[in-house]
């Protein structure tokens, strides 16, 4: 088990003694202690990690944000495998205390910043890549503000989730068995 198998483990027992649940088996069960999160927290495999980053074609001049971070493992691959800068929020404490911690571990605090945050109160103009693995709902919740906010050849990642049809992504992959969308801010929107 490595570092970051570890705290994730840590994480899922705090969970199960906090509520009395049993902890979680593997990466698609909820973790962390707060759940009035209307998504809970559940980290992207590595494999999705790297096909995101590829699919947003993120560079070392990318500002990649990611809106409900948990462990930040995205912002610090793009920080590690492509030297970029980024910024991940989220609503739950122990979620970005463990970012934090893993950003330390990996170097790349000069690169990467997380901040407890909600999403929709986050000013996004900074960013050139946002990264999203929420639900439909909050994906189509968050579209006027990315909009908005984002300028133009801006992109937007989804793990999973698309905009229905009120957005068609620019792209779409699977990878694993994962549906991943690209968005690109002024490309047909
Ligand atoms: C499915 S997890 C994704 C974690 C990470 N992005 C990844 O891909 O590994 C969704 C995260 O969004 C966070 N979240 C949900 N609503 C939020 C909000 N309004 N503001 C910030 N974070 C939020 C949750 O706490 C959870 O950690």
């Amino acid at each position: 088990m490595n570092r970051r198998e570890t705290l994730t483990a840590m994480l899922a027992l705090g969970a199960g003694a906090c509520t009395g649940l049993p902890a979680p088996k593997d990466e698609q069960a909820p973790t962390g202690t707060n759940f009035s999160a209307a998504v809970p927290y559940i980290p992207t495999r590595p494999e999705i990690v790297d096909a995101m980053l590829d699919l947003g074609a993120v560079g070392a001049k990318d500002v990649v944000y990611d809106l409900g971070c948990g462990d930040g493992r995205i912002v610090i691959a793009a920080a590690k495998r492509f030297g970029a800068s980024g910024l991940g929020v989220d609503i739950q404490p122990d979620v970005i205390a463990m970012a934090e911690s893993q950003a330390h571990w990996e170097g790349v605090t000069n690169r990467v910043k997380f901040a407890l945050h909600d999403l929709f109160d986050l000013d996004l103009r900074p960013a050139t890549v946002v990264m999203l693995y929420l639900s439909v709902e909050l994906n189509l919740r968050l579209r006027p503000k990315l909009l908005a906010e984002l300028h133009p050849g801006s992109r937007i990642v989804s793990n999973r989730f698309d905009m229905a049809d009120v957005w068609r992504p620019t792209r779409s992959i699977v990878v694993a068995d994962t549906p991943i969308h690209l968005w690109r801010v002024g490309a047909g929107v």
